[in-house]
């Protein structure tokens, strides 16, 4: 398959065109599994019991499967990105608690090892309207790595980690040690809006972290779930090759002016 090209295909189909340990690192933003009743109804006011209804920025039906149909997708896509990863490569998924706990549970069972969880502090969240609960304020990223547990050959660049200054961070401190949290702002920067937005879009800023903490310059990225194309951006402007994967047109139509944009299409 060509390099720096998002594929309008599904990608457990698109994935299977992939040889064996073909890619260097995958960065996962499945759907969250968050949109229920999606197909019944485009109020924004469905509640998703259980999970409070200010959730529900989405109401997607890509994003809306049953549970056991969700556990059974999250399988399907992992078990296609443990063969195709490079045992030296690695595996980040961002999710929340309502689909996390099942991707966890999933990779314990593929035996895929996972080295850290990321708690992503979102300081400027959305307050909590109804006031029956604490403010959502986090998302998890899971960092795994497909390779022997005993050997971990995955790449780790920790002087990156401990040495940039990330001045908007207010928990990372100065030469010290970077932690599981981070405090980075959702807010996205005017050019990543400029041609549209996703529902659930994720800020170049923490891909460029990401990026430069687990990924070698040149290295093939896989992005299974490409949406307006944040993480395929990200690897280009880092001089990271990618592969996405996305199945709504529109998307892929906001994802491909933004690599226009950085001089890439
Ligand atoms: C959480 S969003 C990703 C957003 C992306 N991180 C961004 O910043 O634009 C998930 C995306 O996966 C797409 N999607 C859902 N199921 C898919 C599948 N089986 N194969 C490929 N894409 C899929 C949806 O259309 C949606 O755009």
């Amino acid at each position: 398959m060509e390099f720096n090209k998002i594929y309008a295909e599904d990608c457990l189909s698109g994935m299977k065109k992939l040889e064996d340990n073909s890619i260097d690192f995958v960065i996962a933003d499945p759907p969250y599994n968050l949109s229920k009743g999606a197909n019944l109804n485009w109020s924004g006011d469905i509640k998703n019991l259980g999970f409070g209804g200010k959730w529900i920025k989405t109401m997607e039906t890509w994003d809306d499967m049953p549970l056991m149909k969700y556990a059974e997708f999250t399988s399907l896509w992992l078990t296609e990105v443990k063969r195709v990863l490079k045992p030296t490569g690695s595996l980040w998924i961002f999710g929340t608690y309502h689909n996390i706990g099942i991707v966890n549970f999933t990779l314990q069972i593929l035996e895929i090892e996972i080295i850290n969880e990321i708690a992503w502090f979102k300081r400027n969240a959305f307050p909590q309207l109804g006031k029956r609960r604490f403010t959502a304020s986090h998302e998890t990223i899971l960092w795994a790595h497909t390779g022997n547990p005993k050997k971990r050959e995955y790449f780790f660049d920790y002087e990156y980690t401990k040495e940039t200054p990330f001045p908007e961070d207010l928990i990372k401190k100065e030469n010290k040690q970077m932690r599981t949290v981070w405090d980075i702002p959702n807010n996205k920067k005017k050019e990543e809006l400029m041609f549209g937005k996703h529902p659930t879009q994720k800020p170049l800023r923490i891909l460029d972290r990401i990026i430069h903490s687990s990924t070698k310059e040149g290295w093939v990225g896989l992005i299974p779930f490409a949406g307006v194309g944040s993480e395929c951006v990200a690897c280009k402007k880092n001089n990271r090759n990618f592969i996405g994967f996305e199945i709504n047109n529109e998307y892929i139509d906001i994802a491909n002016r933004r690599l226009k944009n950085i001089g890439l299409l």
